[in-house]
């Protein structure tokens, strides 16, 4: 994010090649400054990215301080792409909050890593939402319809969603990275567990997928 006219020629050799939709992630920038941003997406987009997601924090702040969300609503303002936001989605109702919010899209990171179910849910939620309003309006016209706006709550198997992402790690992914993204995904999951930072020591140890899920397994024995 440095250099606008680097970053253009870098998308000027991608587009051609990208037959989809091409997107392009970002933050906003090595500084605080909302111009600069805007100058390098209009030149994203005059090279014909598609959509931008914005994560709204400098690169210098890491994961610091909040996630500035404004910056998103001021970026899909100055745009004419879609806009999405990205930054501090961690429970259901926040992620169904944010969809509902002035930009094109969320996306979400560190939650989706710890419960992949949270998209599920969110919709869920969203639905229920739209069916408490279809049944208040009802209701409001006098007619009163029958049941169904409380699906029940959804249970979920953590153990099984950990043996399920490794089965996906060695079929989708190259082995010289399924070691480097167990632990990095297993980090996630053992922070919905009581006992999970030991769980984290133990399957940091393990040095093949096949160890890792035997540790997995056996934590759940064991609790
Ligand atoms: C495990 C992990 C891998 C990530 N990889 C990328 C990446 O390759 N490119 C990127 O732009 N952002 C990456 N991010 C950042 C996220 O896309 C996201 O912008 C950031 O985590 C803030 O969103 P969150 O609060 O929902 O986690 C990654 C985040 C995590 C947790």
């Amino acid at each position: 994010m440095l250099s606008i006219d680097r970053a253009g020629e870098l998308i000027s050799c991608v587009r051609p090649n990208v037959k989809h939709r091409l997107s392009v992630k970002l933050r906003i920038g090595y500084k605080d400054d909302f111009d600069y941003l805007v100058s390098f997406c209009r030149r994203l987009e005059e090279e014909g990215v598609e959509m931008i997601t914005l994560h709204p924090r400098t690169v210098m702040e890491k994961f610091k301080r909040h996630a500035r969300w404004e910056y998103v609503e001021m970026l899909k303002k100055e745009l004419k792409i879609d806009v999405a936001g990205s930054g501090d989605i961690f429970t259901v109702s926040e992620a169904v909050k944010r969809a509902a919010g002035p930009w094109d899209a969320i996306m979400i990171g560190r939650a989706a890593i710890k419960m992949p179910w949270i998209f599920a849910e969110a919709k869920q939620e969203e639905d229920l939402t739209v069916m408490q309003r279809s049944f208040q309006q009802t209701q409001r016209h006098g007619v009163i319809q029958g049941e169904g706006c409380n699906p029940s709550n959804r249970k979920i198997n953590i153990e099984e969603v950990g043996c399920r992402f490794l089965e996906l790690l060695a079929q989708y992914q190259p082995p010289e990275f399924h070691i480097s993204r167990a632990r990095r995904f297993f980090y996630y999951y053992c922070d919905n567990l009581e006992w999970g930072n030991y769980l984290k020591n133990q399957l940091n140890k393990e040095e093949t997928l096949s160890g890792i899920e035997m540790v997995w397994k056996d934590f759940f024995l064991t609790i």
